[in-house]
Parts: structure tokens; C-alpha cells; sequence
């Protein structure tokens, strides 16, 4: 199923098809690591982590977190003493990061099936990151809780498509590929889906953004801030 160009960024309302997600990913859950190629993408996704800025100790939250390809850079940023939560919507997704976790021994991976628009875990995190969740990024309020998770200077790093504009709308093939081919719903809306950023931007006040492949990919990256905390402190 397709969601048409009719929904309003910013509302807060819900508006993620989580059954429509949930039966899309149950099809692909035993493909997708290959669909990943993570061969290809692990330098990415090496990059992202990073970016978080995670120490020894630190918890980290990897939001939507599908078959775990994060864990290994996660786990390795934040230790043996550090906490990685992956969560997200698809029980099936999650039993293969659970088969992940189990076969490379990693006991402080815990995981949780919930809608990122429904978000409520216990404590704060002083990281999140959000891979190649385009449903997530793009919902205001999946982002706004998402947010209200993190810790006050926590970061907050996405990564994933952005549907291109203009002359480059012909490269598109990866977004088309994946939620059109595949039939995995998705948020078609013009603002967010070629700037998907953008309600982490309004949720941190500034992100950071990095764009590659011809702008078909993308990389925000941002801190929460506290009171009296200057603009140039949130994105970098
Ligand atoms: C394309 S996969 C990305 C998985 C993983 N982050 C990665 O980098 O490989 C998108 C994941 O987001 C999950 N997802 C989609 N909508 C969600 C929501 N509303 N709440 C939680 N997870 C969601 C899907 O179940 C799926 O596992």
C-alpha cells in the first residue's frame, strides 16, 4: 500500500500505517540483510554511529531497528558496561536482531516491539539512531517522542533515502525499489519525504545534514539542548 501526499507535517498526530508496515516487513524480514547490502553500506553506517559521540558506558538507542545491522558499531561504542535498545515495530524484524544478538553474545542488547508514534521506554538515552527509517523520520510526533527519550545533550543521528527532486528525480530507484517493488507503506509527503530531516530539525532546533549520492542519501545529525544552550551547540 501507498499513502497518498495528503497528510500535514508538524500536527503530532499519528500517522504511520503501522499494520500496513508491520505485514511489509514480516515479507521481508528473511531478505533483508541481503536487500542491505551491507557490504556496501557498513561504512556508512560505521560513519553514523560516530557521529554519536557514544562513550564507554553510554546507553544508545537504535529506533526502528529492523535486524540489528547496527548493533556491532553500536555495541562496540558503547562497551560491555553500556546499554543498546533496539526498537521497533516488526516482531518479525526483531527476531532476527534477537538471533543477531544471541549468536554474537551481546548481553547488554535488550529489544522492544513498539511504534516509534506510541514510544514509551523507561529512562533516557544519550544517543539515537534512526537508519533507514524513512515511516519514522518523517512522522512528527514518532520524531517528537523519539526526542523526548533522549538525554539533555544527547545526540540524535538519521540516516537513510531521500526521495530526489528535479533533475535527479530519475534516481530515485532505491526509494522505488524498496517501498514500491516491495510494497512497504510509506510517507509520499512532498516536504518530508525529499527532506526527511526536517521534523528532527524542528524537534532539535538545528541538525547538521550531510547529503551523498547525488542527494539521494542523507545523514542528520543533532544534540538536544538545554536551557541557555547557544544554536552553534545543537548541530555539528
Ligand atoms: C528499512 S528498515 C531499517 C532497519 C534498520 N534500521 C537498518 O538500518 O537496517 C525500517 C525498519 O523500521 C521499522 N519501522 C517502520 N515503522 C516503524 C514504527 N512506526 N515504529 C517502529 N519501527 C518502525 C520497520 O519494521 C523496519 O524494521
Amino acid at each position: 500500500m501507498e499513502r497518498e501526499d495528503t497528510r500535514q507535517s508538524g500536527t503530532g498526530a499519528p500517522v504511520i500505517d503501522a499494520a500496513g508496515s508491520r505485514r511489509g516487513y514480516r515479507r521481508l524480514a528473511r531478505i533483508y540483510d541481503w536487500l542491505a547490502v551491507p557490504w556496501l553500506t557498513n561504512g556508512l553506517r560505521r560513519e553514523a554511529v560516530a557521529r554519536l559521540e557514544l562513550r564507554r558506558g553510554y546507553s544508545v538507542l537504535d529506533l526502528g531497528c529492523g535486524t540489528g545491522l547496527s548493533f556491532p558499531f553500536l555495541v562496540d561504542a558503547v562497551g560491555p558496561d553500556g546499554r543498546v535498545v533496539g526498537a521497533d515495530l516488526s516482531p518479525d524484524q526483531l527476531a532476527r536482531a534477537r538471533e543477531r544478538a544471541a549468536v554474537a553474545g551481546w548481553e547488554n542488547v535488550s529489544l522492544v516491539e513498539a511504534n516509534a508514534e506510541e514510544l514509551s521506554l523507561d529512562g533516557q538515552f544519550d544517543g539515537i539512531l534512526s537508519s533507514y527509517t524513512h515511516d519514522i523520520m518523517t512522522s512528527p510526533l514518532a520524531v517528537e517522542r523519539a526526542v523526548a527519550h533522549l538525554k539533555p545533550r544527547g545526540r540524535f543521528v538519521a540516516l537513510g533515502f531521500v526521495r530526489p527532486t528535479g533533475w535527479r528525480a530519475p534516481l530515485n530507484l532505491a526509494f522505488v525499489i524498496f517501498y514500491k517493488v516491495l510494497r512497504v507503506p510509506v510517507n509520499w509527503d512532498a516536504e518530508t519525504s525529499h527532506r526527511p530531516w526536517t521534523n528532527l530539525e524542528r524537534a532539535l532546533g538545528r541538525v547538521s545534514v550531510k547529503e551523498r549520492l547525488l542527494g539521494t542519501w542523507y545523514r542528520a545529525a543533532g544534540t538536544k539542548a538545554v536551557a541557555g544552550d547557544g544554536p552553534e551547540s545543537r548541530a555539528s
